[in-house]
């Protein structure tokens, strides 16, 4: 099938390869010449494992190509909206400026049958006005929420747990339900759930997705702060409440919480429009959620205050990991920088190190100091805090390799990644993140 993908940012890009690589005539669409520069020569212009083989193998074949203009979306059967919605600078609602211009961007160039496919994360209620504007040239809108996470967002677009579409009713409804189920017909043939359901439905399921998970990670690091006025040991709490299958281990990882693109902003954004609606209260938690999640990056800092007697400053501290989650190079709303900045103002010489996101981080905050290399990091260092749990931390450095090169034996583990007891026997002070 021919399909366009409007927006190729983390999401948009992969899924067009994604759709390359099980078969359809994909182009992506940017307003971003840098991007498509990038994307058309066959190269990521991010860090997404898998990515850069499924694009050049796209570009190889010629099913996949990238430009600038949406004129070359015509003539598609399906066009994918994967624009960004980010939070709105001075409020918690989602700025749509980015979904209305792809769709009239997209309005000239559709025809009579065409299917427009909108995965952006959108307040409820976008859909059906959207479906007003689109219906005049006989396309139908659909919204077919993406849950993918980053890091393993090749994987989740080709082989995702659910599909949901939410669709006008009647039969133009379900002429595209059957559309999309085309598309994507080898997870379909494998039997993975196909939901055909309403716009605000399908809206609300990728909300209430990301204000669940986001809810259940706030649960344990609130369970993390009574843990440390308990003498209690939150890792082996999670551990006990995860074996009923009703609770479940995942997503039960405390530390200094979340970040990225999409869960802080997605439940402000859910916040800000359920007052629109007059729920507001249904939601009340969410902010509750995010207090606790913003309070644990304190809570990592102080740790790290208090271990060097009170003070930072001047102090060399070596931050591990920079991006959002292991697998990315994604520093959007990033805890770990965040913690890095914060260590920062506190005058720390703060040295920050990760394999893949120093580059963002750089931009981003170009008064911290990089170092690609760990050990060159950490050499000399008073502290080391461990704030993203890649494996080159987590695994790979020992403690007794970390003792040959730092100056002090102090290690805070934000994301409770690290063997206690190893660090500890190789003469280290131990901090986790709601451990004893
Ligand atoms: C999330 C959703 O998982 C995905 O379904 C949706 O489409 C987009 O948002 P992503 O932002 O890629 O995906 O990251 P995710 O893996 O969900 O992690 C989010 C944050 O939570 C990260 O900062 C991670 O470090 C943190 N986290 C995750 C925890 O602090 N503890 C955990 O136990 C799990």
């Amino acid at each position: 099938m021919r399909l366009s993908v409007i927006g190729c940012g983390y999401l948009g890009a992969v899924h067009a390869a994604a759709m390359a690589s099980i078969g359809h005539e994909v182009v992506g669409i940017d307003v971003d010449a840098n991007k498509i520069a990038s994307l058309s020569r066959g190269e990521a212009p991010f860090f997404e494992p898998g990515l850069q083989e499924i694009l050049t193998e796209g570009i190889a074949s010629g099913r996949l190509s990238f430009t600038t203009d949406v004129a070359a979306a015509a003539g598609a059967t399906v066009h994918f909206v994967g624009v960004g919605t980010p939070q709105q600078a001075g409020g918690y609602a989602a700025d749509l400026t980015y979904v209305n211009a792809a769709i009239d961007s997209l309005l000239p160039h559709l025809a009579p049958g065409d299917v427009v496919a909108g995965k952006s994360t959108v307040p409820v209620g976008t859909a059906a006005d959207l479906a007003r504007r689109v219906s005049g040239t006989g396309a139908t809108l659909v919204w077919n929420p993406e849950f993918l996470r980053e890091g393993w967002a090749v994987q989740d677009t080709i082989d995702p747990d659910r599909l949901v579409v939410g669709v006008p009713a009647g039969a133009e409804g379900e002429h595209a339900a059957e559309t999309l189920r085309e598309v994507y017909h080898p997870a379909v043939a494998k039997g993975t759930p196909f939901i055909v359901t309403d716009y605000a439905t399908a809206e609300l399921v990728k909300v209430s997705a990301n204000a669940f998970l986001a809810t259940k990670i706030s649960f344990i690091n609130a369970m993390a702060e009574i843990a440390e006025v308990t003498g209690a040991d939150v890792t082996q709490l999670a551990d006990a409440i995860g074996h009923d299958a009703r609770i479940g281990r995942k997503f039960l990882g405390a530390g200094i919480g979340f970040g990225g693109g999409c869960l802080p902003k997605d439940i402000r954004a859910f916040s800000a429009r359920a007052e629109e609606l007059g729920r507001g209260e249904s939601v009340n938690f969410l902010r509750e959620v995010d207090a606790i999640n913003l309070r644990r990056r304190e809570r990592a800092v102080q740790l790290v205050v208090d271990a060097l007697d009170g003070a930072v400053f001047g102090k060399k501290v070596a931050v591990l990991g920079a991006a959002f989650k292991p697998h990315s190079d994604d520093v959007r709303d990033s805890p770990a920088l965040d913690v890095a900045v914060r260590l920062h103002g506190l005058g720390a010489h703060v040295v920050v190190t990760d394999p893949q996101a120093i580059d963002n981080a750089r931009r981003l905050h170009p008064q911290l100091a990089y170092e690609a290399d760990r050990d060159a990091a950490i050499r000399d260092a008073d502290a080391v805090i461990m704030v993203t749990e890649w494996d080159e931390y987590r695994r790979e450095l020992s403690p007794a390799h970390a003792s040959s090169l730092t100056h002090g034996r102090v290690v805070v583990d934000g994301r409770n990644g690290l063997d206690a007891a190893a660090w500890r026997d190789a003469g280290w002070s131990y901090y986790g993140m709601g451990r004893p």
